[in-house]
């Protein structure tokens, strides 16, 4: 007995050390990764985001939509980017991603990369770097009118080796439903390493882009299969947008922030607080004290709001991605080597 008991004690101090540190997250990823084998990466991708974006400022919204994406199905490993074959089909052709965008700006940042530098920076960090920039665009450069590499809203670590799976059932199995509620998120934000602060901030990305129709139209013709509408939205905002979209509209795209769609600001959380958000999952938000006192206090709070989304997104980019010498380099980020 006197002897088992030290061991045992052992063991439960070993348990709870695991329960304590065991994240998603990693320890490998760090900022200027590529500082000595490929240092003009951040350079490179920016070139690229910015080309892009001064022909169309639109490009922000699926590019930050793209590393979510990415992030929330076998982890942050560019496996969103991986073609279908004739064996597997991939997560590129799931459902919810099909109205993804912005594969073009990765590829065209990929083939400079490997220009430069062959097989050195992974299609994960590219992804991740794009998104940064993106919003960094939209946020800064939209309110200043020039450029800057002073305007970087967050370091973005980087580090992530790109994965060899990717399948259309891990990504219906991972990726968030616009019909879902608060526990439902909860649940799925925590799998991946991000809690109701982190919920409530990464989902204020909905204050740029677009949502085809059928995306929401449930909530405005037949919410639970009753002819009803869902209470959650105002009900004079369900009438603009009937005038919009049809039961069965699936082509018709609509601003998620009308009029301002392209600016990265706060304007998402003053929609949510009028009961305004396109989607259930936006204003499930005020469904739990630590997300509704999220989205009031930040209806004029941007310098708060960019700060934490830039914290968020550190975190988002450390779900499960692969180090060291897991996974590859993909050469083309569409096709496993
Ligand atoms: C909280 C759970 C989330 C759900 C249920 C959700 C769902 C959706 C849906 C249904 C769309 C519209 C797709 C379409 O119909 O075209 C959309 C768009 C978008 N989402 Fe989310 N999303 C969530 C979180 C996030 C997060 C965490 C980010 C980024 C950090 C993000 C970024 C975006 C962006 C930027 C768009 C606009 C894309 C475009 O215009 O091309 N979303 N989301």
């Amino acid at each position: 007995m006197e002897k088992r008991f030290p061991c045992s004690l052992f063991v439960s101090l070993l348990l709870a050390f695991f329960f304590l540190f065991s994240t998603n997250s990693s320890d490998a990823l760090e900022v200027g990764f590529y500082s000595k084998s490929c240092p003009d990466v951040e350079k490179i991708v920016r070139k690229t985001v910015l080309s892009y974006y001064k022909d169309d400022p639109t490009i922000t919204a699926p590019l930050l939509r793209l590393h979510f994406h990415d992030c929330f199905v076998e982890g942050c490993d560019g496996s969103v980017l991986i073609n279908s074959t004739t064996t597997n089909v991939a997560e590129k052709d799931a459902k919810p991603n099909l109205s993804l965008d912005g594969f073009d700006v990765i590829d065209k940042a990929k083939a400079e990369l490997e220009a430069k530098c062959p097989g050195v920076v992974s299609c994960a960090d590219i992804v991740a770097l794009a998104a940064r920039d993106a919003v960094s665009l939209a946020t800064y450069v939209v309110r200043s009118g020039k450029w800057s590499k002073n305007y970087n809203m967050y370091e973005v670590e980087t580090g992530r080796r790109d994965g060899r799976v990717s399948t259309v059932s891990d990504a219906i199995n991972n990726l968030p439903s616009s019909f879902w509620g608060i526990y439902q998120l909860k649940r799925s934000f925590a799998s991946k390493g991000l809690n109701l602060k982190d919920l409530a901030v990464l989902s204020a990305a909905h204050t740029i882009g677009n949502s085809h129709c059928n995306s929401f139209a449930k909530r405005l013709y037949n919410y639970t299969g009753k002819g009803d509408m869902d209470p959650s939205l105002l009900a004079s905002y369900a009438t603009t947008l009937k005038k919009e979209c049809t039961p069965t509209d699936n082509t018709t795209v609509l601003e998620m922030v009308p009029g301002s769609s392209t600016t990265f600001d706060t304007t998402y959380f003053k929609l949510v607080k009028e009961k305004k958000g396109l989607f259930h999952s936006d204003q499930a938000l005020l469904r739990s004290q630590v997300t509704k006192n999220y989205v009031f206090s930040h209806v004029t709070n941007s310098t708060g709001f960019f700060h934490d989304f830039g914290v968020s997104m550190v975190k988002m980019g450390r779900n499960k991605v692969l180090e060291g010498k897991n996974g590859e380099i993909r050469k083309n980020c569409a096709v496993i080597n």
